[in-house]
Protein backbone atom coordinates (compact mmCIF):
# COMPACT_ATOMS: atom_id res chain seq x y z
CA UNK A 1 0.00 0.00 0.00
CA UNK A 2 0.76 3.44 -0.54
CA UNK A 3 -2.06 5.29 0.75
CA UNK A 4 -3.76 5.02 3.82
CA UNK A 5 -6.57 6.63 6.06
CA UNK A 6 -7.09 6.71 9.59
CA UNK A 7 -9.92 7.59 11.28
CA UNK A 8 -11.18 7.62 15.36
CA UNK A 9 -14.88 6.48 15.58
CA UNK A 10 -17.41 5.07 18.43
CA UNK A 11 -17.27 6.40 22.31
CA UNK A 12 -13.94 8.43 22.16
CA UNK A 13 -11.43 7.01 24.62
CA UNK A 14 -7.76 8.46 26.17
CA UNK A 15 -5.13 7.77 24.17
CA UNK A 16 -6.50 7.85 20.77
CA UNK A 17 -4.68 10.34 19.85
CA UNK A 18 -1.77 8.83 21.03
CA UNK A 19 -2.83 6.09 18.32
CA UNK A 20 -3.30 8.83 15.73
CA UNK A 21 0.26 10.00 16.44
CA UNK A 22 1.66 6.51 16.08
CA UNK A 23 -0.29 5.75 12.84
CA UNK A 24 0.49 8.68 11.26
CA UNK A 25 4.69 8.90 12.24
CA UNK A 26 5.16 5.12 10.97
CA UNK A 27 3.28 6.22 7.93
CA UNK A 28 5.47 8.93 7.15
CA UNK A 29 8.58 6.75 8.16
CA UNK A 30 7.78 4.26 5.53
CA UNK A 31 7.03 6.85 2.79
CA UNK A 32 3.33 6.01 3.31
CA UNK A 33 1.17 9.13 2.35
CA UNK A 34 -1.27 9.09 5.12
CA UNK A 35 -4.97 11.04 5.45
CA UNK A 36 -6.45 11.78 8.28
CA UNK A 37 -10.41 11.05 8.33
CA UNK A 38 -12.59 14.00 10.66
CA UNK A 39 -15.52 11.79 12.63
CA UNK A 40 -15.28 8.08 12.03
CA UNK A 41 -17.20 7.09 9.26
CA UNK A 42 -19.22 10.34 8.85
CA UNK A 43 -15.87 11.96 7.22
CA UNK A 44 -15.37 8.87 4.74
CA UNK A 45 -19.17 9.79 3.45
CA UNK A 46 -18.80 13.56 3.37
CA UNK A 47 -15.44 13.51 1.83
CA UNK A 48 -13.42 15.10 4.85
CA UNK A 49 -9.97 14.24 4.31
CA UNK A 50 -6.67 15.96 5.40
CA UNK A 51 -3.17 14.68 4.22
CA UNK A 52 -1.24 14.22 7.76
CA UNK A 53 2.32 14.13 8.43
CA UNK A 54 4.28 14.39 11.49
CA UNK A 55 4.05 17.64 12.54
CA UNK A 56 0.04 17.43 12.09
CA UNK A 57 -0.13 14.88 15.18
CA UNK A 58 2.67 16.82 16.95
CA UNK A 59 1.77 17.53 21.19
CA UNK A 60 -1.22 15.08 20.81
CA UNK A 61 0.43 12.57 22.80
CA UNK A 62 -1.07 13.74 26.07
CA UNK A 63 -3.83 14.99 25.04
CA UNK A 64 -7.44 13.14 25.91
CA UNK A 65 -10.27 12.93 23.33
CA UNK A 66 -9.42 12.71 19.62
CA UNK A 67 -8.27 15.52 17.38
CA UNK A 68 -10.16 13.90 14.65
CA UNK A 69 -13.35 14.38 16.03
CA UNK A 70 -15.39 10.89 16.25
CA UNK A 71 -19.44 9.70 15.54
CA UNK A 72 -21.02 6.72 15.90
CA UNK A 73 -22.37 7.20 11.53
CA UNK A 74 -26.06 5.84 10.87
CA UNK A 75 -25.32 6.51 6.95
CA UNK A 76 -22.36 4.22 7.20
CA UNK A 77 -24.78 1.39 8.12
CA UNK A 78 -26.36 2.01 5.09
CA UNK A 79 -25.67 0.35 1.50
CA UNK A 80 -25.90 4.13 0.14
CA UNK A 81 -23.98 6.11 2.82
CA UNK A 82 -21.05 2.98 2.31
CA UNK A 83 -21.08 3.25 -1.51
CA UNK A 84 -20.10 7.47 -1.39
CA UNK A 85 -17.46 6.32 1.38
CA UNK A 86 -15.98 3.81 -0.76
CA UNK A 87 -16.42 6.28 -3.97
CA UNK A 88 -14.51 8.92 -1.77
CA UNK A 89 -11.47 6.30 -0.64
CA UNK A 90 -11.60 6.10 -4.53
CA UNK A 91 -11.15 9.91 -5.43
CA UNK A 92 -7.91 9.90 -2.88
CA UNK A 93 -6.56 6.73 -3.81
CA UNK A 94 -6.98 4.73 -0.28
CA UNK A 95 -5.65 1.93 -0.66
CA UNK A 96 -6.06 0.61 3.13
CA UNK A 97 -7.57 2.05 5.99
CA UNK A 98 -6.95 2.49 9.96
CA UNK A 99 -9.76 2.37 12.50
CA UNK A 100 -9.57 3.03 15.67
CA UNK A 101 -12.77 2.29 17.41
CA UNK A 102 -14.15 -0.40 19.57
CA UNK A 103 -16.59 -3.37 18.31
CA UNK A 104 -19.06 -0.72 16.37
CA UNK A 105 -16.38 0.85 14.12
CA UNK A 106 -14.88 -3.16 13.61
CA UNK A 107 -18.33 -3.82 12.16
CA UNK A 108 -18.14 -1.17 9.97
CA UNK A 109 -14.40 -1.93 8.84
CA UNK A 110 -15.35 -5.63 8.41
CA UNK A 111 -18.53 -5.09 5.89
CA UNK A 112 -16.67 -1.76 4.09
CA UNK A 113 -13.91 -4.47 3.54
CA UNK A 114 -16.47 -7.09 2.17
CA UNK A 115 -18.21 -4.96 0.10
CA UNK A 116 -14.97 -3.11 -1.35
CA UNK A 117 -12.13 -4.64 -1.23
CA UNK A 118 -10.02 -1.88 0.70
CA UNK A 119 -7.73 -3.42 3.41
CA UNK A 120 -8.55 -2.74 6.56
CA UNK A 121 -6.73 -2.60 10.17
CA UNK A 122 -8.39 -2.43 13.58
CA UNK A 123 -7.08 -0.71 16.76
CA UNK A 124 -9.01 -1.39 20.00
CA UNK A 125 -9.70 2.49 21.28
CA UNK A 126 -12.35 1.89 23.76
CA UNK A 127 -12.53 2.61 27.60
CA UNK A 128 -14.60 -0.95 27.98
CA UNK A 129 -12.14 -3.50 27.61
CA UNK A 130 -14.51 -5.37 25.89
CA UNK A 131 -12.83 -6.42 22.83
CA UNK A 132 -11.05 -9.75 22.20
CA UNK A 133 -7.83 -9.99 21.28
CA UNK A 134 -6.05 -7.61 22.99
CA UNK A 135 -5.24 -8.05 26.90
CA UNK A 136 -6.47 -4.43 27.01
CA UNK A 137 -7.85 -1.71 24.99
CA UNK A 138 -6.55 1.73 24.43
CA UNK A 139 -8.02 4.16 27.14
CA UNK A 140 -9.02 1.57 29.46
CA UNK A 141 -6.02 1.67 31.91
CA UNK A 142 -7.19 5.80 31.96
CA UNK A 143 -10.61 5.10 32.71
CA UNK A 144 -9.80 2.66 35.28
CA UNK A 145 -7.52 5.24 37.17
CA UNK A 146 -9.90 8.05 36.84
CA UNK A 147 -12.85 5.89 38.66
CA UNK A 148 -10.47 4.86 40.99
CA UNK A 149 -9.55 8.31 41.88
CA UNK A 150 -13.22 9.38 42.16
CA UNK A 151 -14.41 6.58 44.22
CA UNK A 152 -10.98 6.95 46.42
CA UNK A 153 -12.81 10.87 47.08
CA UNK A 154 -16.29 9.23 47.46
CA UNK A 155 -14.85 7.20 50.18
CA UNK A 156 -13.36 10.14 52.33
CA UNK A 157 -17.26 11.67 52.48
CA UNK A 158 -18.71 8.24 52.58
CA UNK A 159 -16.90 7.49 56.03
CA UNK A 160 -17.30 11.21 57.31
CA UNK A 161 -21.56 10.81 57.29
CA UNK A 162 -21.53 7.24 57.68
CA UNK A 163 -22.95 6.93 54.47
CA UNK A 164 -23.63 3.92 52.05
CA UNK A 165 -22.46 4.86 48.53
CA UNK A 166 -24.11 2.82 45.05
CA UNK A 167 -21.47 4.27 42.18
CA UNK A 168 -22.25 3.31 38.60
CA UNK A 169 -19.07 3.05 36.49
CA UNK A 170 -19.15 2.66 32.89
CA UNK A 171 -18.69 -0.70 30.82
CA UNK A 172 -21.63 -1.09 28.42
CA UNK A 173 -22.03 -4.49 28.82
CA UNK A 174 -19.02 -5.43 30.38
CA UNK A 175 -18.02 -5.39 34.14
CA UNK A 176 -13.91 -4.82 33.79
CA UNK A 177 -14.06 -1.35 34.94
CA UNK A 178 -16.45 -2.09 37.78
CA UNK A 179 -14.39 -5.02 38.92
CA UNK A 180 -10.80 -3.41 38.77
CA UNK A 181 -11.92 -0.19 40.21
CA UNK A 182 -14.03 -2.12 43.34
CA UNK A 183 -11.13 -4.10 44.11
CA UNK A 184 -8.54 -0.92 43.96
CA UNK A 185 -10.85 1.08 46.07
CA UNK A 186 -11.76 -1.67 48.49
CA UNK A 187 -15.62 -1.57 47.58
CA UNK A 188 -17.73 -4.38 49.70
CA UNK A 189 -19.44 -5.39 46.67
CA UNK A 190 -18.96 -5.76 43.19
CA UNK A 191 -21.93 -5.82 40.70
CA UNK A 192 -21.47 -6.67 37.43
CA UNK A 193 -22.77 -8.38 34.52
CA UNK A 194 -20.85 -11.60 33.73
CA UNK A 195 -21.48 -12.71 37.29
CA UNK A 196 -24.86 -13.90 38.35
CA UNK A 197 -25.55 -11.36 41.71
CA UNK A 198 -28.89 -11.45 43.32
CA UNK A 199 -30.23 -8.92 46.12
CA UNK A 200 -29.94 -11.78 49.09
CA UNK A 201 -26.34 -12.05 48.30
CA UNK A 202 -26.10 -8.06 48.43
CA UNK A 203 -28.08 -8.15 51.91
CA UNK A 204 -26.05 -10.61 52.86
CA UNK A 205 -22.51 -9.02 52.44
CA UNK A 206 -24.45 -5.39 54.35
CA UNK A 207 -25.32 -8.16 57.54
CA UNK A 208 -21.47 -9.01 57.45
CA UNK A 209 -20.37 -5.83 57.07
CA UNK A 210 -22.48 -4.56 60.18
CA UNK A 211 -21.34 -7.70 62.14
CA UNK A 212 -17.93 -6.86 61.44
CA UNK A 213 -18.20 -3.27 62.35
CA UNK A 214 -18.18 -1.28 59.22
CA UNK A 215 -20.18 2.29 59.34
CA UNK A 216 -19.22 2.76 55.73
CA UNK A 217 -19.57 1.05 52.55
CA UNK A 218 -19.06 1.26 48.60
CA UNK A 219 -20.47 -1.02 46.30
CA UNK A 220 -19.48 -0.50 42.72
CA UNK A 221 -21.70 -1.39 40.33
CA UNK A 222 -21.51 -1.64 36.77
CA UNK A 223 -23.41 -0.14 34.09
CA UNK A 224 -24.86 -3.01 32.40
CA UNK A 225 -25.14 -4.55 35.91
CA UNK A 226 -28.41 -6.84 34.90
CA UNK A 227 -29.82 -6.91 38.36
CA UNK A 228 -31.36 -4.08 38.37
CA UNK A 229 -30.59 0.10 37.86
CA UNK A 230 -28.54 1.43 40.43
CA UNK A 231 -31.31 3.50 41.29
CA UNK A 232 -33.44 0.02 41.86
CA UNK A 233 -30.47 -1.25 44.06
CA UNK A 234 -30.51 1.56 45.95
CA UNK A 235 -34.37 1.73 46.73
CA UNK A 236 -34.35 -1.83 47.64
CA UNK A 237 -31.19 -1.73 49.97
CA UNK A 238 -33.00 1.23 51.18
CA UNK A 239 -36.40 -0.79 52.42
CA UNK A 240 -33.97 -4.03 53.88
CA UNK A 241 -32.20 -1.84 55.89
CA UNK A 242 -34.10 1.37 56.79
CA UNK A 243 -31.57 2.80 59.00
CA UNK A 244 -29.13 3.61 56.03
CA UNK A 245 -28.06 6.98 54.64
CA UNK A 246 -27.80 5.98 51.27
CA UNK A 247 -26.28 7.77 47.97
CA UNK A 248 -26.14 6.89 44.43
CA UNK A 249 -23.50 8.65 42.16
CA UNK A 250 -22.98 7.65 38.64
CA UNK A 251 -19.42 8.23 37.45
CA UNK A 252 -20.84 8.88 33.69
CA UNK A 253 -17.98 10.57 30.83
CA UNK A 254 -15.61 11.64 33.09
CA UNK A 255 -14.29 8.20 33.12
CA UNK A 256 -13.94 9.32 29.08
CA UNK A 257 -11.73 11.86 29.32
CA UNK A 258 -8.85 12.96 30.58
CA UNK A 259 -4.81 12.73 29.76
CA UNK A 260 -3.88 9.15 28.91
CA UNK A 261 -2.12 7.42 31.30
CA UNK A 262 1.71 6.26 30.45
CA UNK A 263 0.05 2.74 30.46
CA UNK A 264 -2.11 3.92 27.25
CA UNK A 265 0.15 6.08 25.29
CA UNK A 266 2.55 3.38 25.56
CA UNK A 267 -0.44 0.67 24.08
CA UNK A 268 -1.92 3.24 21.93
CA UNK A 269 2.32 3.71 20.53
CA UNK A 270 2.60 -0.06 20.30
CA UNK A 271 -0.80 -0.84 17.73
CA UNK A 272 -0.23 2.68 16.11
CA UNK A 273 3.04 1.31 14.87
CA UNK A 274 1.54 -2.56 14.66
CA UNK A 275 -1.46 -1.15 12.11
CA UNK A 276 0.87 0.32 9.79
CA UNK A 277 3.17 -2.89 9.66
CA UNK A 278 0.22 -5.06 9.60
CA UNK A 279 -0.86 -3.18 6.68
CA UNK A 280 2.48 -2.64 4.86
CA UNK A 281 2.52 -6.79 5.45
CA UNK A 282 -0.44 -7.02 3.23
CA UNK A 283 -2.39 -8.08 6.10
CA UNK A 284 -6.72 -7.15 6.14
CA UNK A 285 -9.73 -7.70 8.14
CA UNK A 286 -7.78 -7.78 11.66
CA UNK A 287 -7.39 -6.02 14.66
CA UNK A 288 -3.64 -5.21 16.11
CA UNK A 289 -3.39 -5.78 19.55
CA UNK A 290 -1.08 -6.71 22.74
CA UNK A 291 -1.05 -10.07 24.30
CA UNK A 292 1.05 -10.94 27.04
CA UNK A 293 3.12 -8.16 25.62
CA UNK A 294 3.35 -9.12 22.30
CA UNK A 295 2.02 -7.57 18.86
CA UNK A 296 -0.64 -9.74 17.58
CA UNK A 297 -3.29 -9.95 14.97
CA UNK A 298 -6.82 -11.36 15.22
CA UNK A 299 -9.25 -11.61 12.66
CA UNK A 300 -11.89 -8.38 13.12
CA UNK A 301 -14.81 -11.15 13.29
CA UNK A 302 -13.48 -12.63 16.04
CA UNK A 303 -12.44 -9.87 17.89
CA UNK A 304 -15.72 -8.67 17.75
CA UNK A 305 -17.70 -12.14 18.10
CA UNK A 306 -15.17 -13.69 21.15
CA UNK A 307 -14.78 -12.11 24.96
CA UNK A 308 -12.39 -11.86 27.27
CA UNK A 309 -13.66 -14.08 30.28
CA UNK A 310 -14.10 -12.29 33.45
CA UNK A 311 -11.07 -13.01 35.60
CA UNK A 312 -12.74 -15.22 38.64
CA UNK A 313 -9.64 -15.14 40.64
CA UNK A 314 -10.05 -11.42 40.70
CA UNK A 315 -13.50 -12.01 41.54
CA UNK A 316 -12.70 -14.22 44.49
CA UNK A 317 -9.78 -11.81 45.79
CA UNK A 318 -12.23 -8.77 45.79
CA UNK A 319 -14.46 -11.17 48.18
CA UNK A 320 -11.87 -12.24 50.10
CA UNK A 321 -10.19 -8.54 50.66
CA UNK A 322 -13.71 -7.00 51.61
CA UNK A 323 -14.39 -9.16 54.99
O1 LIG B 1 -18.18 2.40 24.79
C1 LIG B 1 -17.79 3.46 25.60
C2 LIG B 1 -18.94 3.98 26.42
O2 LIG B 1 -18.46 5.05 27.22
C3 LIG B 1 -19.64 2.95 27.30
O3 LIG B 1 -18.95 2.66 28.48
C4 LIG B 1 -20.98 3.61 27.50
O4 LIG B 1 -21.98 2.62 27.70
C5 LIG B 1 -21.21 4.35 26.21
O5 LIG B 1 -19.95 4.48 25.58
C6 LIG B 1 -21.82 5.72 26.37
O6 LIG B 1 -22.08 6.22 25.10
P1 LIG B 1 -22.43 7.75 24.80
O7 LIG B 1 -21.18 8.53 24.90
O8 LIG B 1 -22.99 7.71 23.43
O9 LIG B 1 -23.42 8.18 25.85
Amino acid sequence: VKKIAVFTSGGDSPGMNAALRAVVRTASYYNLECYGVREGYNGLINNDFTRMGPRSVKNIITEGGTILKSARSKEFMTKEGRQKAYDNCVKHGIEGMVCIGGDGTFKGAKIFYEEYGIKVIGIPGTIDNDIFGTDNTIGYDTALNTAMEAIDKIRDTATSHNRVFFVEVMGRDAGFIALNSGLATGAIDILIPEKKDSIEDLFEVFERAEKAGKSSSIVVVAEGEKLGSIYDLAKATQVGFPDYDIRVTILGHIQRGGSPSCADRVLASRLGYGAVIGLMEGKTNVMAGMQSNKLTYTSIEEAIKKHNEMDQELLKISEILAI
